[in-house]
């Protein structure tokens, strides 16, 4: 069934939204002046906005986007007014005029809000979430990132519960009011689209530091949390504060106001928003204390600080044209906070998370019937477009654009951007082209990438010639059809390359060799031997390569190679080749790989080499990545397979894996350092390995590790470990972990995730009555996330369950959260929308359940376009 097909006699058919429509807004809108006054049972937003007509629009019809809101007062200039049309949650206004003042008033009741967009509560705390459309169901207005406003804001509210009134900018003014209320008032001197604005009233607590710019001025930093979080907040600040160093050195980039807030909440749909100088974020991405978070956490609380952060220049001061170039702000920020975690820990390490990452979650979006270009050209509902797409590919389009160009020219290029479009609203085109007027080369092949959607495929072939002393290597590209794109043409592919000698040492050094045809042979002279080719380094193209490289030429890149990245991703190779055999024949001869892994585990003992690089070359791929590499996936064949070689290792190199783990348990004084998160890595890394049989034994050393951790990482490490055992010592554990932590409610998020993902028999009864525990509530996201986004993604066995039970659990809850939250709701749908990809045995049952979600009537239109599309 098409998008656009009428799906019941009372149901109107959700629009679909095109690129090639786009028109320029017909009026400006350079000054909004909002005054809310918040009460228990309702609130009431007063908007007054000056109205231009736009001398570059083409119409003077004025339309306002509005929704979920009762008109209480339209005025013109001051006079009552009724001569508008209010229709499909629009207020359109013909023949408007050329200048004129339009007030309105309005009330809405974020107390009942459970989709969390627009104005809401979380948790006693009033906050907003106006990205992408949310703005329209807290005041009407022209709801598009093409209309910038200068924004002024009132609050008014009761005092004593809300003794924190917060909007975006500077504070001008503060006051008592009668009856126990008070008020703020806020003006924020740039120009910024109504998808950045903010507002937070609560009863907070904060933390404060400062920051000096580069050029000497002082920046107030506010953190604010419910009362009790504040120890559980240094970690954000000293983020933020590098996040504010490196971007002025990086990129040059310096911050414009004096002060920068950050608000924790509860209950958020994503991440964080970067909303100008009053960032609103999941409690998730804020809090970290050693006792509550895992070094994972830590990481992810530092990246993502340093994403909303740098948004202020790539999103906020530079904004984009309209939302089908959300990647000109999402993969560029994206590759600015990959960049700087990649500088503030290990770059290899951050290298190969980073694209594990991309090619577990973005590599199968792409082979989905939902995969579609960064730039997109069309959608129904903009929120289901915030993809690993726009985001992770998205950053990988940058990156290459670095790589093509050289760091140098690079910077010219994005100083060129900034200089050119701050305080404008641009598209992806427009960034490339400064890529372009920077290095003086023609980037249109390279928008390509922007265009085409779907992973391509890079099968490369070599050839030595003893007599030329040549060596050349073959690459040929391709691009499987995607859902409404055929025939794509050949892309500009940047393939590092590096040549090392049957010695395992280097004799060419990385060349990035740039691909633009279908087929092309590249040629290295003064090649004295065979050599070994060393492909893609760095990850240097989002791309599936295929290479002709034998077991052999790969243990020699996985021993010798001098690029990090390339080192791992040999190991891997040979691990899914690996992988591949055992489910062909179980009885396969697996030694040569099970050896390999004991050179690995001696140098470890040695002490030779990156204790974080060595844990990620002794963990297998993921079910989720393994997968990727197979015609028809079976997910219970891939994990026997695994579970095989798995256990094939614990056999061989018990005694050598106890005495690794034994020699990195070493406590001292905990630190996140990367060294220190390296031995955690590791010495978990092995944990696993050594209670992959899950027998007394397993669980007497996982419970003897929880006993001891001093930190949630060695916590978590040791409940993964029993997660699938029957042993009692599970039931000791799970049960102690949630006495001592259930006053921490993403402590609790991992007790029900861990939980989630247990590969056992038990699962389904255990899932009834964690869905039924006191502490799920299925209105607060995060809650949704760890414990069915958990099963459904990190328990892929159990979820694809013959018996159908697994997806009928995630049909049901799609269901339920189509009426409480739809962007939640659409998420949940991402397990399902591969399922052509799997054995008939289960496609039959995936498609049946996206088929009765389709039924369940009265769908969102989130729920509707990835359901309709993914049964395409
Ligand atoms: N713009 C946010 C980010 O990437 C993500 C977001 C989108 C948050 C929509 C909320 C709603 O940083
Ligand atoms: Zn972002």
């Amino acid at each position: 069934m098409s998008p656009d097909t009428e799906v019941g006699s009372n149901i109107i058919k959700p629009k679909t939204i095109y690129l090639k429509d786009y028109a320029p807004a017909p009026y400006k809108a350079s000054h909004i002046n909002l005054v809310f006054e918040l009460f228990e049972d309702k609130t009431i937003v007063r908007s007054e906005v000056l109205y231009i007509k736009n001398p570059d629009g083409n119409s003077s019809t004025l339309i306002l986007n509005g929704q979920d809101q009762t008109i209480l007062s339209v005025e013109i200039d001051g006079v009552a007014f009724t001569g508008y049309m209010l229709a499909d949650n629009q207020i359109t206004i013909n023949e408007a005029g050329e200048k004129f003042t339009l007030t309105i008033t309005s009330e809405i009741h974020p107390e009942t809000n459970t989709a969390l967009e627009g104005l809401y509560k979380s948790q006693g705390t009033y906050c907003t979430q106006c990205e992408a459309e949310g703005f329209r169901r807290i005041t009407y207005f022209q709801d598009r990132p093409d209309v910038l406003s200068i924004f002024s804001v009132r609050i008014e509210a009761d005092k004593s519960k809300y003794p924190v009134l917060l909007s975006n900018g500077n504070l001008v003014e503060s006051g008592e009011l009668a009856n126990g209320r008070h008020f703020t008032a806020w003006n924020d001197p740039f120009p910024k689209p109504c998808y950045l604005f903010a507002l937070v009233a609560g009863d907070l607590v904060r933390i404060e530091d400062t920051f000096k710019t580069m050029s000497g001025r002082n920046v107030d930093l506010h953190i604010y949390v419910r009362s009790g979080d504040e120890g559980q907040c240094d970690h954000a600040m000293q983020s933020l504060k590098k996040s504010m160093q490196w971007d002025e050195e990086k990129y040059g980039r310096e911050y414009e106001l004096d002060l920068f807030n950050i608000v924790a909440v509860s209950d958020f749909n994503m991440g964080a928003m970067e909303n100008t100088s009053l960032n609103i974020f999941n409690t998730k991405l804020v809090l970290a204390h050693q006792e509550t978070a895992t070094d994972t956490d830590f990481m992810s609380v530092e990246g993502v600080i340093a994403h909303e952060y740098f948004h202020n220049w790539t999103g906020n001061r530079v904004t984009c044209r309209d939302w089908f170039q959300l990647s000109l702000k999402e993969g560029l920020t994206v590759f600015r906070d990959h960049e700087f975690s990649a500088d503030m820990n290990s770059r290899s390490v951050q290298r190969i998370d980073d694209v594990d990452h991309l090619r577990r979650f973005q590599f199968s979006e792409d082979a989905s019937p939902l995969a579609h270009a960064v730039q997109p050209d069309n959608f129904i509902e903009i929120s289901n477009f915030y993809t690993m797409t726009v985001y992770e590919k998205g950053s990988e389009l940058i990156r290459m654009q670095q790589t093509l160009l050289g760091e140098d020219t690079y910077r010219k290029a994005t100083d060129l951007y900034f200089d050119r479009y701050d305080g404008h609203a641009v598209t992806c085109d427009d960034f490339v082209q400064c890529m372009a007027d920077a290095s003086g080369r023609d980037m249109s092949q390279f928008f390509l990438w922007y265009k085409q959607a779907g992973t391509p495929s890079l099968i490369a072939s070599s050839q030595y010639d003893e007599e030329q002393k040549q060596f050349t290597l073959t690459l040929k590209q391709s691009q499987a059809d995607t859902p409404g794109q055929t025939n794509k043409k050949p892309l500009l592919i940047p393939v590092a390359v590096g040549l090392l000698n049957e010695q395992g040492i280097e004799t060419h050094p990385t060349q990035v060799l740039e691909m633009t045809e279908r087929e092309q042979s590249f040629t290295f002279d003064n090649v004295k031997t065979r050599p070994v080719p060393s492909i893609l380094r760095g990850f240097s193209a989002p791309v599936k390569l295929t290479t002709d490289l034998s077991d052999d030429n790969l243990r020699l890149l996985q021993l010798s190679d001098t690029d990090g990245f390339n080192k791992w991703e040999a190991g891997q190779t040979i691990a899914l080749r690996t992988i591949e055999r055992v489910m062909a024949d179980s009885e396969v001869d697996i030694s040569q790989f099970i050896d390999d892994i004991g050179i690995m585990i001696q140098q470890g003992l040695n002490n030779k080499g990156d204790k974080a690089l060595l844990a990620r070359a002794l963990s297998l791929p993921a079910i989720a990545v393994i997968a990727q590499t197979q015609d028809v996936i079976d997910p219970a064949a891939i994990d026997s397979a695994r579970t095989h070689i798995l256990k094939a290792i614990k056999r061989t190199h018990k005694d050598a894996l106890l005495r690794l783990y034994k020699d990195n348990l070493s406590m001292g004084e905990f630190s996140i350092s990367p060294e220190a998160m390296g031995r955690r890595s590791l010495k978990n890394t092995v944990l696993e390995l050594l209670t992959v049989t899950n027998g007394s034994g397993c669980a007497a050393l996982a419970k003897a590790h929880y006993d001891h951790a001093d930190n949630m990482t060695d916590r978590v490490a040791a409940l993964a470990c029993l997660s699938d055992s029957t042993q009692p010592e599970r039931e000791e554990v799970f049960t102690d972990f949630y006495h001592r932590f259930k006053d921490y409610q993403l402590v609790v998020d991992k007790w029900f995730s861990l939980q989630a993902i247990a590969n056992r028999d038990e699962i389904f009864d255990d899932f009834a009555k964690l869905r039924n525990h006191a502490e799920f509530n299925i209105k607060n996201p995060n809650r949704v996330r760890s414990l069915y986004s958990a099963f459904a993604i990190n328990n892929p066995v159990k979820f694809h369950d013959p018996s159908g039970q697994g997806y009928a659990i995630l049909r049901d809850a799609i269901i339920e959260l189509n009426a409480i939250n739809p962007q939640i709701a659409a998420r949940q749908v991402t397990p399902f929308r591969e399922w052509k990809r799997y054995t008939p045995e289960l496609q039959a049952k995936m498609k049946d359940a996206l088929q009765a979600i389709m039924d369940s009537g009265n769908l969102s239109s989130d729920v509707f376009e990835v359901v309709s599309k993914s049964l395409n």
